[in-house]
């Protein structure tokens, strides 16, 4: 399909693995250091399985491959969402975002190449990104996934607010989304929006209920679905040019008799049909989402400001609404969400109060200690008010397990050495090395 048209960079051949914590190193795939196995430590009692939600401090790569020798990915991953640093050249409080382009391009590459092999055939991969490298990632992910994978670009409106100082305020950001089976197949599992019950109001007194109404017309002529209508108040309608009735008049006229044809303006309307609850199919979702919707980064701050009030806030975050979409349509309760890029844990936190299993990997422990693991403590103990826990009807409960893969390259310093983890964590958990559970 690509007739041969490519995106090159340099060192595209070689591997690009992480050193440390915050750099990568490319490496060849003869590098005699890529063979020594992985240290992962576990900070949990119980075996990781293929039930565990998983908390992995380390580098996404890394963890993947310290992963293969254990079984949490055999039921396979449903759905992949990933927020990386998106290459801005800013820095955050938390983490840097400039890294030079061949290295950004190839991290990204090798992370959707080695999630790839634990993808069920139904899977979703949603890579969020802004207008500094989303063009070159559809590269990339062509590459990996397909051309025909592609599903859609959703546009999420992340601000509301205007910066006067751009050229141009960009107030959205870009999620991609491939499907391994393309989208034609992958619309048969994904789940429809749910049409909020609360657009269907009840205005004639109708003793089936509430309902929602549609226009009684098709496009397109059908010479058996023109006719002449008379409205309640004596108008006769037709159907507007270039469209037709929605049924033929005996169907027309057993609708009117089922009290299914609204006409409104006071009965001089054109007919809509009446859809109750159980008529109405879920939506197809747009490709622009709007904040009204799903939020915007601001209500994220002020979600995580209202979790730890003492803390200066997590720059990146994303709102748990619009994880709550994206999860609702790409998996059921029970499937695992993997997550590479984990930041304060919206992926994980949204997936936990949904009843989907996670894996979310931060490579920055100081991120992990502040924001991710007590944020996840909090979903489990029900103290976490915001976010969806409403809408989602969140108690509490469930487990989740910790661990740490140490990259081969480079030293690890101060909190994130292992030693120095296990006695943060000590400090931070109530019963240090158990599974951080709750009987919510
Ligand atoms: C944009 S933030 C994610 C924000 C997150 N979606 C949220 O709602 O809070 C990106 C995160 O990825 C982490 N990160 C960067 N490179 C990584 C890597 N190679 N492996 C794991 N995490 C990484 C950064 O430390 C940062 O916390």
């Amino acid at each position: 399909m690509n007739q041969g048209v490519e995106l090159t960079w340099p060192n595209k051949d070689l591997s690009l693995r992480a050193s440390g914590v915050t750099s990568y190193r490319w490496v060849t795939e003869s590098d005699a250091t890529l063979r020594r196995p992985l240290t992962m430590e576990t900070f949990s009692t119980v075996p990781i399985g293929s039930n565990s939600n998983l908390l992995a401090i380390g580098d996404g790569l890394d963890v993947l491959e310290a992963l293969s020798e254990t079984s949490v990915f055999t039921e396979g991953v449903r759905a992949v969402y990933m927020d990386p640093p998106f290459n801005t050249g800013k820095t955050f409080n938390q983490y840097g975002d400039s890294l030079a382009r061949p290295m950004w391009l190839s991290m990204m590459r090798d992370r959707l190449l080695a999630l790839k092999p634990y993808l069920r055939d139904d899977a979703s991969v949603w890579l969020h990104l802004d207008d500094s490298e989303v063009h070159r990632a559809r590269f990339i992910m062509d590459e990996v996934f397909g051309e025909d994978a592609f599903v859609a670009s959703v546009i999420w409106q992340k601000r509301t607010t205007r910066d006067s100082r751009a050229a141009f305020s960009s107030n959205h950001d870009t999620i991609l989304v491939y499907a391994l089976s393309g989208p034609r197949k992958w619309k048969l599992s994904r789940n429809l929006l749910t049409k909020e019950e609360t657009t269907l109001r009840n205005r004639d007194d109708d003793p089936r209920g509430p309902w929602a109404d549609a226009p009684f017309t098709a496009p397109g002529f059908r010479k058996a679905q023109q006719y002449e209508i008379v409205t309640p108040s004596g108008d006769i309608v037709r159907p507007p040019r270039g469209r037709s009735w929605y049924a033929t008049k005996p169907t027309y006229q057993q609708l009117v008799e089922e009290d299914r044809i609204w006409f409104p303006k006071g009965g001089a309307g054109s007919p809509r049909i009446k859809l109750f609850a159980h008529q109405l199919r879920g939506l197809v979702p747009f490709t622009v989402w709007g904040s009204s919707d799903v939020g915007t980064n601001d209500d994220a701050k002020r979600h995580l400001l209202e979790l730890f009030p003492e803390r200066p806030v997590f720059d990146t975050p994303k709102p748990e609404v619009l994880l709550e979409r994206i999860l609702h349509i790409a998996t059921n309760p029970g499937e695992l969400v993997v997550d590479l890029f984990a930041g304060s844990g919206t992926t994980a936190a949204t997936a936990h109060k949904m009843r989907r299993r996670w894996i979310t990997v931060e490579r920055n422990t100081q991120t992990v200690l502040d924001f991710t693991l007590p944020r996840l403590q909090q979903v489990l103990a029900g103290t976490d008010r915001g976010g969806v826990t409403n809408q989602v009807s969140w108690v509490g409960g469930g487990s989740f397990e910790v661990v740490q893969v140490v990259p081969r390259y480079g030293t690890l310093t101060g909190v994130h050495r292992s030693k120095a983890l296990r006695s943060k964590l000590a400090t931070a958990l109530p019963r240090p090395n158990t599974t951080f559970a709750s009987t919510a």
